[in-house]
């Protein structure tokens, strides 16, 4: 993972390399540096830790220079230490790197067999070496980057800063984003357009492959083959204008309190949401009436949204739905039907495994197209169709109102499929859209019950183990419920199919065990009853989230009551995410945890 940034400018750079880098934490935030050049000199600024502590450095001494490179890092190798922190460097240049180099044990081997030896456990380093040994030998930085990037097996994007020539800077792409941003005598690279967002507005994005000389004038391209290439430039959308989390105290609140606006937003490209009409898809590479199979791939919550949404294709539009985990999707070689669909799903675009399982569709003759919040990602852009999510920048590293939309979609998607399929009646058709227009004020009465889940929170802050239930939809609901609850207040959560449980995880409840059983008044609900009775037959706390007929007939046999509006079931597991999402805050908040970064994790898992 990690977020890597350059300038190649005018004016001093450090600042603007460590407010770039804020913009990119989202990829990682174990530590972070920069270096900078000027009168022939690097200087090198790194910390152990969140970006605050680098700038605390600086502050204390401060780096010139008008050309530089920065780095927030996601440790992949080696622990995340000052000595492992980017830039890493020699005395001919300086690298910052997002990605991962495989074959870096044999060629640190082989450089160090020619005496280049390795001073960190970093991948990274290998990348610094090889260019050194080149220029050693004679090479010219631009040579010594080309014939580095030949021996580089993995994924990459790279910037390179060299000793003796502060105008310039080369960035190479292979598999890791790169974006190029252009200013007034002045230029910008960075993972992505965000981090670009305060400098300019006109930007290109790099293909695969493609390595660049910067200077503060402009840049030249060249594909892999070392020849000249133009690429387009296009002007930034609104998307990349940094949120800002005021009022709430952190973004996930922000974004928690945004989804009614939100999922108005993903729905409107789909529904008059006036009128109440389906309006016409974008122009498809496939036909909804013909096609045999959907067959998605996704990563954590996105993979829940899609585990939903295959209740919804197969219920209403007959439409067989394949969902997998994005990281084992292409190992299991699966069997793709002809004429098929592939759907990846993601807010940030650039999951490394749901891009893998994107080109292994589109190698064997997949339609591709993709649920996406990030416009100009590289999924985006490597998709047929796209189908946006609309919910702005999600910088919370859990994400909420990402997943919330990725639904909102989901459900359009499967009610047009069912449309053109001609596979529910017309009034049931009706009686689905009309809940989808009420979705945004359910969501809204949702977030009223804030205050009760924030006492609930209190007590669960206290305890080592939580189990998630529900079926049919609320099963992978109970998945997210687990997950949000155990990536930010680092206590172990279990979501299960409800009638699973007696199938091995009821041993785990004992007297007080906090259990959250996800049970609206729909077709399972009685099944769902039972298996809450169960478990409070052994002494488990039971959270119930439910609505006020599920109230009413289950409130005996549960210790709280979370009562959600009483909506369509097509919309219920939209409106339950929302219970699971503050209680999953309040709990972090209680905990007193750094909520928006969580240890260990990074918004954008740019690596397999
Ligand atoms: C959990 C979470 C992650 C992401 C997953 C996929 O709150 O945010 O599980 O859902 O890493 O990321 P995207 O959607 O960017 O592909």
């Amino acid at each position: 993972m990690c977020g890597i940034v350059g300038i190649a400018g005018n004016r001093p750079v450090a600042e603007r390399l460590v407010s770039a880098l804020t913009r990119l934490e989202y990829r990682g935030y174990d530590s972070a540096g920069i270096a900078t050049q000027a009168s022939g000199t690097i200087m090198r600024c790194r910390a152990q830790g969140k970006l605050e502590n680098l700038a605390i450095k600086l502050g204390r001494t401060p780096l010139e220079g008008t050309t530089g490179i920065g780095h927030t890092r996601w440790a992949t190798h080696g622990a995340p230490t000052e000595d492992n922190a980017h830039p890493h460097g020699t005395h001919h240049v300086v690298v910052v790197h997002n990605g991962i180099i495989e074959n870096y044990l044999q060629l640190r081997a082989d450089l160090a067999a020619d005496g280049y030896r390795a001073e960190t456990e970093t991948d990274t380093e290998v990348v610094a070496l090889l260019a050194t040994r080149e220029m050693d030998n004679g090479a010219t930085p631009r040579q010594a980057v080309q014939s580095t990037l030949a021996k580089l097996r993995g994924s990459y994007a790279l910037l390179f800063l060299f000793k003796n020539n502060d105008r310039e800077l080369i960035a190479a792409r292979r598999g890791s984003p790169l974006t190029l941003g252009y200013g007034e005598n002045e230029m910008f690279i960075g993972s992505d357009a965000l981090a670009l967002a305060p400098f300019t507005r006109t930007i290109t994005y790099f293909e695969d492959g493609d390595w660049a000389v910067i200077t503060p004038e402009g840049a030249e391209i060249f594909n892999d083959l070392g020849l000249p290439v133009e690429r387009p430039s296009r002007e930034l959308g609104a998307y990349a204008d940094l949120a800002d989390k005021f009022p709430y105290p952190h973004f996930m609140a922000k974004e928690i309190h945004e989804q009614p606006e939100t999922i108005a937003r993903a729905i409107n490209q789909f529904l008059d949401m006036t009128t109440g009409a389906l309006r016409p898809l974008p122009s498809l590479d496939f036909d909804f009436t013909t096609l045999p199979r959907i067959t998605a791939a996704a990563c954590g919550s996105a993979y829940y949204a899609g585990a939903t949404a295959k209740y919804w294709f197969e219920n209403y539009a007959a439409l067989p739905f394949d969902i997998d985990i994005a990281s084992e999707f292409r190992y299991r070689h699966p069997r793709l039907t002809e004429g098929g669909l592939a759907l990846m799903i993601s807010q940030s675009g650039e999951t490394a495994d749901s891009l893998a399982a994107l080109r292994h569709c589109a190698a064997n003759g997949q339609h591709i197209a993709s649920v996406v919040n990030v416009e100009e990602s590289t999924m985006a852009r490597e998709s047929a169709t796209i189908f946006p999510l609309l919910c702005g920048a999600e910088i919370g590293v859990a994400s909420t109102k990402a997943f919330t939309s990725q639904l909102a979609v989901l459900l359009c998607l499967a009610l047009k499929a069912a449309q053109a399929r001609g596979t529910l009646e017309p009034e049931m058709l009706h009686k689905r859209i009309a809940a989808l227009m009420l979705l945004p004020a359910a969501l809204s009465e949702a977030l009223k019950a804030e205050p009760q889940l924030k006492q609930v929170a209190r007590r669960l802050a206290y305890f080592h183990d939580v189990l998630y239930l529900g079926r049919g939809p609320f099963y992978p609901l109970a998945l997210e419920g687990a997950l949000k609850l155990k990536e930010i207040s680092y206590i172990h959560a279990e979501g299960y199919a409800a009638g699973e449980l007696k199938h091995g995880p009821i041993a785990l409840v004992e007297k007080g065990t906090p259990v959250i059983v996800l049970a609206p008044t729909d077709e399972l609900f009685d099944k769902t009853l039972s298996n809450l009775k169960e478990v409070t037959a052994r002494g488990a706390h039971v959270i119930l989230i439910t609505d006020p007929p599920g109230a009413e007939i289950a409130g005996g046999d549960a210790a709280e009551i979370i009562v959600m509006p009483q909506v369509d079931p097509a919309i219920a597991p939209i409106v339950s995410a929302i219970p699971l999402q503050l209680l999953a805050y309040h709990t972090a908040v209680e905990r007193k945890l750094d909520v928006d970064r969580p240890r260990n994790l990074a918004k954008s898992v740019t690596v397999e």
